[in-house]
């Protein structure tokens, strides 16, 4: 079975994530679970960032000492992908032993060979970002990533001499198009920080110690970023006894990151992994962010919308639906109470949830539930929507190859509203009426077999393709129809067929109409908690 490794960031555990963060893991759990259905032996890894100044000083805030302070963080996270059922093979802490231990072995291994030098430091530091800068970096005088005040510090520290590996990175990006996705990103790095000429990584601190130590030399710990990216590696066991796991997934074939932390991604991993003389992953995705109307989502604006509020209220599947439709990926989505309950009304119920009823309604109706077997003479107007069903599938997968997400999802919708279409076609109401010339009856009839069987394999299809991402809804539809939920990505290429089936004997909707002026409400409600 081909491996698919793939991994979110391991997240800053402070306080509750909002859609915005969350879309990362719903991301990955949707790319996870579609890779699955398509039967590859698929790892997910999650977890948390959990040292640094910053995580340092929330704890003091909180009155606990950090580890106290980041148990309860970590904790948080659990139980919000639990709710999201985010389908993770394993949830790394950057506190847990074996990960101290690895981390200390790979600094140890670049101070050996020469990569990681000691000097001096002195810059401009941005407390939350953790970052360094130039003078020239700055904009304005604060944080070019943040907009926030900056300080001028000083301090003994470990250099990663970064220079030395430039010319091969630049060699790496050309060699593998496939390596950033999308490819404006690879641009971006290139002109924006390689060309200008990469500066060496300043890599401990010593005016904090809430971190991992550096063995030589414990005044020092080790700079978050080095300490957080090697997770993708020391969660599957690498350097440590049992490398079972490294040997078999890596080097990752996705690494999904927010635009934020695109740099760190795409530089200074892939020199760390050749520093270590290791393969570089596959693939890149680099997606966009949710922004709201008035600019970012943030706690200080009062803009904050969270995961679990639009689930308690509108669904799981109605939210990952919202979130992944919305951010195009290669740019920023916004969030706007507006668009989710028109969303709501017109993608899901309106065109899913009704179709799914007209058909099991026509079933009951016409064949006492039963769906008729197809009698394998499509006319013209079969053929053509045979011919987007398999088009569909393909489009799709047109689409996950290059993880152009939304348009990948808006593919199924556009064949919901082709089915929606061909009833409007095929006028089954009038096929079923009573005639009294016999052949045009039998002919009737046929027809009505024919549209009725193509309905229901059509719906089939839908709830097999919305399963990664919207898998009680695909559960429920296929319930209805009265198919066995034992399906994979392979049934898709039997579209013609279909089981003796029996449908439930009254549809129920799946999606019901929101009042759109009232939800509307109780989501700026929401917002301004
Ligand atoms: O950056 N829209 O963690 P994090 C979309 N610990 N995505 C957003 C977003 C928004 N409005 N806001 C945040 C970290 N994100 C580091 C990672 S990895 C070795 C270390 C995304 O908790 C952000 O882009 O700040 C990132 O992918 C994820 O949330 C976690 O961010
Ligand atoms: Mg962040």
């Amino acid at each position: 079975m081909e491996k698919f490794y793939l991994t979110t960031p391991i997240y800053y555990p402070s306080g509750k994530f909002h859609i915005g963060t969350a879309y990362t893991e719903v991301l990955a759990d949707f790319i996870k679970k579609y890779k699955k259905l398509q039967g590859f032996d698929t790892f997910l890894l999650t977890g948390v960032d959990e040292h640094g100044q910053k995580i340092e000083d929330k704890a003091k805030d909180d009155g606990k000492e950090p580890k106290e302070y980041v148990d309860i963080q970590a904790n948080i996270a659990v139980e919000l992908w639990k709710k999201l059922k985010i389908d993770y093979d394993k949830f790394i802490r950057t506190t847990d032993d074996y990960h101290v231990k690895a981390v200390q072995k790979i600094f140890e291994k670049f101070l050996s060979q020469g990569d990681i030098y000691k000097g001096e430091y002195e810059g401009w530091y941005c407390k939350p970002c953790e970052s360094y800068f130039t003078e020239t970096q700055l904009i304005d005088g604060k944080c070019p990533d943040c907009g926030r005040e900056v300080s001028k510090m000083k301090e003994e520290a470990y250099f990663f001499n970064m220079k030395k590996y430039a010319d091969r990175l630049l060699k790496y990006y050309e060699d593998n198009p496939e390596f950033i996705k999308p490819e404006f990103r690879k641009n971006e790095m290139i002109n924006n920080f390689i060309k200008p000429g990469l500066e060496d990584l300043c890599v401990t601190r010593t005016s904090f110690s809430w971190g991992i130590q550096v063995p030589s030399d414990p005044k020092h710990v080790i700079y978050v970023w080095l300490d957080a990216l090697t997770n993708y590696i020391t969660a599957l066991g690498y350097t440590s006894e049992n490398e079972e796991l490294y040997n078999r997934f890596w080097p990752a074939d996705l690494h999904i990151v927010g635009k934020d932390i695109a740099r760190f991604h795409l530089i200074y991993w892939p020199i760390f992994l050749m520093a270590l003389d290791i393969p570089l992953p596959k693939t890149i995705l680099v997606h966009n962010w949710f922004t709201m109307k008035d600019g970012k989502m943030s706690k200080s604006k009062g803009n904050v919308i969270y995961p679990e509020q639009l689930m308690e209220r509108y669904g799981l599947d109605a939210t990952k639906y919202y979130l992944l439709r919305e951010i195009p990926v290669a740019t920023d989505g916004m969030f706007t109470p507006e668009s989710f309950v028109e969303r709501y009304n017109s993608d899901l119920c309106n065109d899913l949830s009704n179709l799914l009823n007209r058909t099991i309604s026509m079933i009951n109706k016409y064949f006492k539930g039963n769906v008729p077997q197809y009698n394998g003479t499509p006319n013209d107007v079969d053929k053509e929507l045979e011919e987007s069903a398999e088009n569909t599938v393909v489009t799709f997968e047109k689409y996950m190859k290059d993880y152009e997400i939304a348009n990948a999802i808006q593919s199924i919708w556009t064949f919901v509203s082709r089915t929606n279409k061909y009833i409007d076609e095929t006028q089954p109401w009038s096929l079923a009426k009573e005639v009294d010339d016999n052949d045009l009856k039998e002919k009737n009839q046929e027809k009505l077999s024919s549209t009725i069987y193509h309905l229901t394999a059509n719906l089939k299809q839908i709830a097999i393709m919305i399963r990664p991402f919207m898998t009680h809804t695909s559960d429920e539809i296929l319930r209805q129809l009265g198919i066995d939920n034992n399906v994979s990505w392979e049934n898709l290429k039997n579209y013609k067929e279909l089981e003796n089936l029996k449908v439930i004997e009254k549809g129920e909707p799946i999606f019901m109409r929101l009042n759109q002026e009232e939800e509307i409400e109780y989501i700026k409600g929401l917002m301004k908690k």
